[in-house]
């Protein structure tokens, strides 16, 4: 597209923004890759080269680990540079990186990352959840910001190898896993902002505990209309640590007022987008027909693409429209919310994500009204997200064999 035709295009975009979430910058391609000439090398799985820990240390007792405190004996790293391509995968030593203080992450934020966990199941068998989703997200957040792509089943490959090796430090009580954090960073040392001609894929481990210990607790929550996490054209789908770093602030402000969690609010219309670092669901019964709905935000650009997300949908589309629930990704504003929780149409609200599954939502202080998410006092979780827990949860552990449910292997 010419430069002009460009700018045409954008100003008309934002000026649509104004009013409403556009998809035209959501749907356009970037032509960039980082990854672009084909003689580079790709990233090849069979060239693994392992160092183990030769004084691995002890973990903390499964009830005491605190998210994303301790890590495992080992990393995977993989280095790239855009003479050769991809090197030769390593697991080795869990270490300290060595980075020159001009590195281009440190300045211009070459960053991105995913979170996805490893189970046991009850033959002892190490299972990854849904890894191709995150492996996409991984590949589009860093398309997104000129780093390399890969070959997303060597790397779910190697991940594979990566767990075996550690499958010693999964905890086997059902809650618990091994929290994986596959990063992307722009290694190049220099001050000049451009694309980074060297970059690091590297994967760390973290046994973690179950969300809710002693079963769920419903959540309060703020919503936040003075600030968005994100906007049409940005980067709100991507998976860019430049992203998260902003949100903590309000998220501060919500629990100085007594709230767990933000919601993020967007536009005039104060669109419901997402829930601190999760996607957010309603279920609402429709004023004139009763009709039972479960609604979440669309994937307009603005919105985290959540593996937990697509996984909630398919199986209400599979598993409650048959019985009589009608399921919408579409817009829906804050109002809309209010409206239907003063009616008693509002019958519950969940986050959802990799880290809790699910998280019930008792209630959300908006302005100077407290919208009330249907559940009973008594009640720490609605039925539909009690029932994703189960339904989730059963594949992940492979109590139900799934087509989501990848064995690893060595
Ligand atoms: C902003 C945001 N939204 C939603 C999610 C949920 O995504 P997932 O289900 O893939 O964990 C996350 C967590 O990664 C997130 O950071």
């Amino acid at each position: 597209m010419r430069p002009f035709l460009r700018t045409q295009t954008a100003l008309k975009c934002s000026a649509r923004a104004a009013r409403a979430l556009p998809t035209c910058w959501a749907a356009r391609p970037f032509s960039y890759s980082a990854r672009a000439a084909s003689a580079l090398r790709p990233l090849d799985a069979s060239k693994l080269e392992v160092t183990k820990n030769t004084t691995p240390k002890p973990l903390s007792k499964p009830e005491d680990l605190v998210f994303g405190k301790e890590f495992t004996d080992h990393m995977l790293t993989i280095e790239w540079n855009k003479e050769e391509g991809w090197l030769n995968p390593k697991i080795t030593p869990y270490q300290n990186l060595s980075l020159d203080p001009a590195t281009c992450v440190f300045h211009y934020a070459f960053e991105c990352f995913e979170g996805l966990k490893a189970y046991k199941d009850k033959s002892g068998k190490v299972r990854l959840f849904r890894p191709d989703k995150n492996m996409a997200r991984l590949n589009k957040s860093s398309a997104r910001i000129a780093l390399p792509t890969f070959d997303s089943e060597a790397l779910i490959e190697l991940i594979s190898k990566f767990v075996q090796l550690e499958a010693a430090k999964i905890p086997e009580q059902r809650g618990y896993s091994l929290y994986l954090r596959p990063t992307m960073i722009g290694t190049q040392k220099t001050l000049g902002v451009g694309p980074p001609g060297s970059a690091l894929l590297y994967v760390i481990a973290s046994p973690v505990g179950p969300y809710y210990p002693t079963g769920f607790k419903a959540v309060s929550l703020e919503a936040t209309d003075y600030a968005v996490r994100a906007w049409p054209g940005g980067v709100g789908d991507k998976k860019l640590g430049a992203n998260y770093a902003p949100c903590i602030v309000p998220q501060l402000e919500a629990s100085s007022r007594g709230h767990q969690q933000n919601l993020w609010l967007f536009g005039e219309e104060q669109y419901v987008t997402e829930v601190g670092t999760m996607n957010m669901f309603a279920a609402i019964k429709d004023k004139k027909t009763g009709q039972k709905e479960l609604v979440t935000a669309p994937l307009d650009g603005t919105i985290l693409e959540g593996v937990t997300r697509d996984s909630v949908l398919a199986l209400a589309r599979e598993r409650l429209i048959p019985e009589g629930w009608k399921i919408s990704e579409r817009k829906y504003t804050i109002t809309e919310l209010a409206e239907a929780s003063k009616e008693g149409r509002l019958l519950e609200a969940f986050g959802a994500g990799t880290a809790a599954i699910v998280s019930p939502i008792r209630k959300i202080a908006w302005k100077d009204e407290t919208i009330d998410c249907g559940l009973k006092a008594t009640e720490e979780s609605g039925e539909i997200a009690l029932k994703m827990k189960n339904w989730i949860e059963a594949i992940q552990y492979g109590d139900e064999e799934h087509e989501w449910s990848y064995v690893s292997s060595k």
